[in-house]
């Protein structure tokens, strides 16, 4: 799966694709990582990417063109990319999404991730993106980490990435709540008094799957 994502600083990048799954995703073709850095789009003698906001306000705005050219040169790499914006503005983004896109990624269609900086950008870029997200109901910085976190819930998801998990399994999981996964344990069985659930000691499959069944739902506070 090819994924270019556009940004300011793409060796903010480099220890999260370059390292465990992603970096062995990539290791065996499985995805293929590149940037575009925004600002060899800027404009004029000091290479501008940003400006005031019309109507005043805080801080700074990515202008609309050279956002567009640099969608524009991702797009001429690979024509069926989807377009995706990370934005506290987008759908709050779920592992149902995340499966969609994944399943894109086996058809050959590949990823564009558009990471703003500052404070925000011009809104007429949503022209040419296919899809804004939102990662949760914070504000982050910039679009870096949610973009590292689209690649990472996309790329373990497709086939050969993680290691006998096969697309089928993934498939199998319908719901986004459906998603959370049991506690697990491994040894000691007894750690500073702590017991392991004895039923996982059993070996009696039916029971533990009825034990992971009920206990497959979110942790409470603390
Ligand atoms: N950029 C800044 N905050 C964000 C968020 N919560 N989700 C996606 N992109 C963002």
């Amino acid at each position: 799966m090819k994924i270019q994502v556009i940004t300011l600083f793409p060796e903010m990048f480099e220890g999260v694709l370059g390292s465990s799954m992603l970096w062995k995703a990539a290791d065996r073709g499985i995805a293929d990582y590149s940037f575009i850095n925004l600002r060899d789009f800027g404009l004029g003698p000091r290479k501008t990417v940003d400006d005031t906001p019309y109507g005043g306000g805080d801080g700074m705005l990515l202008k609309p063109d050279p956002v567009v050219a640099a969608i524009e040169q991702a797009r001429q790499n690979d024509p069926d990319a989807l377009v995706l914006l990370p934005t506290p503005r987008g759908k709050t983004y779920k592992q149902s999404d995340a499966k969609e896109i994944a399943a894109a990624g086996q058809q050959g269609r590949g990823l564009i991730i558009v990471s703003p900086r500052y404070e925000g950008y011009d809104e007429r870029i949503t022209q040419w993106v296919d899809r804004q997200y939102s990662i949760g109901n914070y504000v982050l910085t910039g679009g870096e980490l949610p973009a590292m976190i689209l690649i990472d819930s996309v790329v373990r998801l497709l086939p050969g990435v993680l290691g006998g998990e096969t697309s089928a399994e993934i498939e199998s999981f319908q719901d986004d709540d459906e998603n959370i996964e049991f506690p697990q344990y491994t040894r000691p069985e007894d750690f500073r008094g702590l017991k392991v659930p004895e039923v996982l000691l059993t070996g009696h499959h039916g029971e533990i799957a009825k034990w992971r069944a009920k206990n497959a739902h979110k942790a409470g506070p603390a």
